[in-house]
């Protein structure tokens, strides 16, 4: 009898678009909602969740044809996934490939979760967090957000 051997499930690579490569495993859909992509958008995208990678265990990959990402879309990406690689693909190559940062201010990213906040009223006050060793800290009621930032992002 001949052994079956497993076969490798490789997502395709794209003509023009981006790769969001080294995503935190488990993070891919918070990605996609942070990019506006619903069951109703038109994009032609490839998603792949705990995907074994070498140097960070398992990871998860977004890759969207035609389409380069906004430095505030990748800022957003940086809060859950700050090992994520952007690579702009340019006719099947790799035309640009950078890191992401979280900026120390964020400004209009993250609703306080204080519901009692300044931010939070009809005030026009655009919500701000610093980057802090803790977590984010609101710029208004030093609310400290730790955990579950995806749940926060505008
Ligand atoms: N990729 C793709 N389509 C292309 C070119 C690349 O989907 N036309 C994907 C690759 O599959 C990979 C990512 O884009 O997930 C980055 O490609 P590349 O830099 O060639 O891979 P690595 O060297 O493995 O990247 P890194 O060093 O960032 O791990």
């Amino acid at each position: 009898m001949t052994e079956k051997t497993p076969r490798t499930l490789l997502i395709s690579q794209i003509n023009n678009g981006t790769v969001i490569d080294h995503i935190t495993a488990g993070e891919a859909l918070n990605v996609l909602k942070i990019l506006g992509i619903t069951g109703s958008t038109r994009e032609c995208l490839s998603v792949a969740t705990n995907v074994a990678s070498g140097h960070i265990g398992k990871k998860d990959i977004v890759k969207i044809e035609n389409r380069e990402l906004r430095q505030d879309e990748v800022d957003r990406i940086a809060l859950i996934a700050p090992r994520a690689t952007i690579n702009i693909i340019r006719n099947y190559e790799v035309f640009e490939k950078k890191g992401v940062t979280i900026p120390p201010l964020l400004q209009g990213v993250v609703r306080c979760p204080n519901p009692g906040c300044i931010s939070n009223t009809k005030e026009p006050i655009q919500s701000t967090f610093e980057v802090t060793k803790k977590g984010l800290q609101c710029a208004y009621c030093d609310w400290l957000i730790t955990e579950d930032i995806a749940n926060y992002i505008i």
